[in-house]
């Protein structure tokens, strides 16, 4: 089993069995509101760029436990949300049925989308399209499900400022002053091991670090790639936290310093 700690993990079956590993932390921990990047930075800025969607059939792409996805259903998107994960997709489920927002969950590899040519109007991917072995094929996937005129919005870890051990370096009050960055990338699939480091260390360390094999791509190689399926760029957004953010949230102020996100979209062209 490739969960003993590997280094690197490049089949595509490999990385969906430690995704589906890093599931039950991750889905206790956000849900108890220490994905904080996420609740406070990243969400909110892609919600604020993200189109109307009312009426619109939408494909999320890597839903996890599905936050987003609901939330993009209370818009009025009929939504089907995707993940390779099952546990991810059980506690969805379990969501979706207390509290109904019309979701299908479907299990699935962003690498090969079980729909044909032009099945949605829209695509969302937070915080996904990094984490897969090879990227450009997601990306192509995306631009094949939708209809023409239809747009794939999606974030992804900054490609300039995430590279591998970004350290945020802090003053003696706790102020971060600096990002320090080591490499811009690792060889595909190299494990990363982390935790959501706000969070009340008796919860973080029930659970054993996340495992994130990682797909490090350059700012210019995620354009290109976007070009390379068709699609025309038409938004981009690099979310920091305001001064009065920073401040409430301490932990994301070191996005003041370079940000964490990238959020991109793209629309297939009408003919
Ligand atoms: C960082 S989490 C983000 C989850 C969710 N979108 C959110 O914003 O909370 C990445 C998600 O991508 C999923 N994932 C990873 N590789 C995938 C793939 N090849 N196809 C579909 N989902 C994938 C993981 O299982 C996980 O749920």
């Amino acid at each position: 089993m490739p969960l003993g700690g590997e280094e690197v993990a490049t089949d595509p079956a490999q990385v969906a069995r430690l995704w589906e590993a890093n599931a039950p932390a991750w889905i206790a921990l956000s849900r108890a509101g220490w994905d904080l990047y996420r609740d406070h930075l990243n969400t909110p800025a892609f919600l604020r760029i993200l189109p109307p969607v009312g009426g619109l059939r939408g494909l999320d792409i890597g839903c996890g436990e599905a936050t987003n996805s609901r939330t993009v259903a209370a818009r009025g998107a009929r939504i089907t949300a995707l993940d390779v994960a099952p546990s991810f997709l059980a506690a969805a489920a379990a969501t979706e049925a207390a509290d109904p927002r019309g979701i299908r969950f479907v299990r699935g590899s962003a690498l090969a989308l079980p729909f044909p040519d032009g099945t949605f109007d829209f695509a969302t991917s937070f915080m996904c399209l990094m984490d897969v072995p090879h990227p450009d094929r997601a990306l192509t996937e995306a631009a094949r499900i939708l209809r023409p005129g239809g747009f794939l919005q999606f974030s992804i870890l900054h490609p300039s400022y995430t590279g591998p051990g970004r350290r945020v370096l802090r003053d003696a009050e706790g102020t971060a002053y600096a990002i320090e960055l080591r490499e811009a990338t690792l060889p595909d699939g190299t494990v990363e091991r982390w935790r959501f480091s706000s969070a009340p260390p008796a919860l973080r360390d029930a659970y054993p670090p996340f495992q994130v094999p990682r797909f490090d791509r350059s700012l210019a190689w995620w354009l290109n790639a976007v070009a390379c399926t068709g699609l025309h760029l038409e938004a981009a957004e690099e979310p920091i936290a305001e001064p009065e953010l920073a401040a409430r949230v301490p932990t994301i102020a070191d996005t003041r310093i370079a940000p964490l996100f990238l959020i991109l979209r793209a629309r297939k062209p009408l003919r």
